[in-house]
């Protein structure tokens, strides 16, 4: 593959432009990034305090790039924490060397060294985005990917104006890494996040952030596309803007179905694209976001905003607030998350399996374990299949790769190994759940459904559910215990949603189907980083398939060691 750097390919554009010509197609061309992991000093509320950053930014920078483009991203880490970078939607095909996950794909990037995340953008655009993998450092080290279509090719929807990301995130005013560590000793959830942020600013609604308030100027008229990431660490958000519709046409950068919308739900890892017109009264408009959560859990549930800010109107006018749904809305979330349907066209087909050659049934379950120096004498824990799972010491994708024994087993269950009624009265027995490092190994080319089941075990909750290296279809989803004999019947094997991350309902589950083509290890937690802690994960080995193209890279000679 030739590599020309951006310069060349900037340059040449120009010229072209010059010449009046646009008919010669582009070529892909390298991004080259350098990513500098540095600690800075970052105020938002109250205080200063250090955090983590990229380049001494919060949010981190944005990855521009094209359909068709290689990107080569520089880490080099200056912090006292080790890191790994996910770059969150992207498939890496045969190549999950550069997806990011510590100890899954790779060992962390260590204080004083650097890694090159070396890989192609093929068959995907829109919106993604990056973020630390690693502990809680992602609270604060994250960016947006956007990913435009290849030279020549329209949206599929009305060509904006403009363009513009709105980052969701959650800020603590402490240090983030002492919170978890501080809760992990108790053996209680750590402190709830201190704000929640839009582009890293809370808005003026928290004390003595007036200051901290990002603000989007629109002229009248004119249409925006919003490019919504939401990358709070442990919160399902409502985003309205006050007196606008949006019209959603892009989930993880997936195009979909418009519909128009006052308010959208996103959940952690999730992205949505919207189309927003400037054609109210010119004035100045809170954007604003605030959690979803339908069980008496308490959480930071306060609400960040920003300003839609008309041109020529001054800063001095109020802003008003958009309605929210409630809090605990969850039939506003049902009936939202069934509008969302792939736009399945010639063009971009929603090429659903239809025949499924491997079944899989995973149980979420929350629990306790005794832990007699914790302040209850009990520890917080999470499974899947009552299996907690436990991180390895060395990458997994190393151990496969490199055929390492002891590192992993490969009998993780396809089914709960004793089924019960999963959503019945809250239920705190502890079912023999067991650590282990246990992943399930999928055929090469297989069609795999996968049914996550919420249960009653300690409590329901929803569950965002995030894949590596793969987009899957979300064919159905349901209040209770799945029926294996009725539910199949109703899936949506026409335009469902494609998508990188879906949210399991409370009390409830969500039907998922993908083609196993992307042979490699491949990471499924849940994306809310307080579940994944607990051990709400585990992972897929994709196996190689019989072609030259369809084995797993080699490593890079960079690749960190552990
Ligand atoms: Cu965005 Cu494994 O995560």
């Amino acid at each position: 593959m030739a590599i020309r750097g951006t310069f060349f390919s900037g340059l040449t554009l120009l010229f072209i432009g010059f010449l009046g010509f646009v008919c010669i197609p582009a070529e892909a061309a390298t991004k080259k990034y350098q990513f500098d992991v540095q600690v800075k000093n970052v105020s938002r509320l109250c205080h200063a305090k250090p955090i983590v950053t990229v380049n001494g930014r919060f949010p981190g920078p944005t990855i521009f790039v094209k359909e068709g483009d290689r990107v080569q991203i520089n880490v080099t880490n200056h912090a006292q924490y080790n890191m790994s970078i996910h770059w969150h939607g992207l498939k890496q095909y045969r190549n999950g060397w550069a997806d990011g996950p510590a100890y899954i794909t790779q060992c962390p990037v260590q204080t004083g060294s650097n890694y090159v995340y070396d890989f192609n953008v093929t068959g995907q655009r829109g919106t993604l985005w990056w973020h630390a993998h690693i502990l809680w450092l992602r609270a604060t080290v994250y960016g947006a990917i956007v990913i435009l279509p290849k030279q020549g090719v329209p949206f599929p929807f009305p060509q904006p104006n403009r363009e513009q990301t709105i980052l969701l995130g959650e800020w603590w005013n402490t240090d983030v890494e002492e919170v978890v560590k501080e809760g992990t000793n108790l053996g209680v959830p750590p402190n709830m996040s201190d704000a929640h942020t839009i582009n890293g600013k809370p808005g003026p609604l928290f004390p003595c952030s007036e200051k901290y308030t990002f603000a989007m100027e629109v002229e009248l008229g004119k249409t925006y596309l919003l490019r919504i990431i939401n990358a709070a660490l442990n919160d399902e958000l409502f985003f309205a803007i006050a007196g606008h519709n949006m019209t959603v046409v892009e989930i993880d950068a997936v195009y979909t179905k418009p519909f128009t919308t006052q308010a959208l739900l996103i959940a952690p890892g999730q992205t949505t694209n919207v189309l927003v017109q400037a054609n109210q009264v010119p004035n100045r408009y809170f954007m604003a976001a605030r959690p979803f959560i339908d069980v008496p859990i308490p959480i930071d549930n306060r609400t960040a905003t920003a300003i839609l800010q008309y041109k020529g109107i001054p800063n001095t006018i109020l802003p008003k607030l958009p309605i929210l749904p409630a809090s605990n809305d969850s039939s506003f979330v049902m009936s939202y998350n069934k509008k969302l349907r792939s736009l399945n066209t010639p063009t971009y087909p929603a090429n659903v399996p239809l025949k499924v050659d491997r079944k899989l049934f995973y149980t979420i379950g929350l629990g306790r374990n005794d832990c007699p120096t914790c302040v209850n004498g009990t520890r917080l824990t999470a499974s899947l299949n009552n299996i907690s799972f436990v991180m390895p010491q060395i990458g997994l994708l190393q151990a496969h790769y490199f055929n390492t024994k002891g590192v992993f087993r490969t009998d993780f269950p396809d089914k709960p190994p004793t089924p019960f009624n999963y959503t019945g009265a809250p239920l705190t027995a502890n079912l023999g759940t067991i650590q282990g490092t246990r992943l399930s190994k999928i055929a090469f080319n297989s069609t795999v459904e996968l049914v996550l089941q919420d249960t009653s075990l300690l409590t329901v909750e929803s569950h965002p559910f995030h894949l590596h290296g793969y987009n899957f279809f979300v064919v159905g989803t349901g209040i209770g215990n799945f029926d294996p004999a009725k539910d199949p019947a109703k899936y949506n094997l026409v335009d469902p949603p494609e998508r990188n991350t879906v949210g399991v309902p409370t009390g409830g589950w969500t039907a998922i189907r993908f083609l196993a083509d992307n042979p490699g290890v491949w990471f499924l937690h849940c994306h809310l980083e307080l579940h994944t802690g607990w051990g709400l994960k585990t992972a897929f080995v994709v196996e190689d398939g019989p072609g030259k193209d369809q084995t797993i890279l080699p490593p890079p000679k960079d690749l960190p060691q552990c």
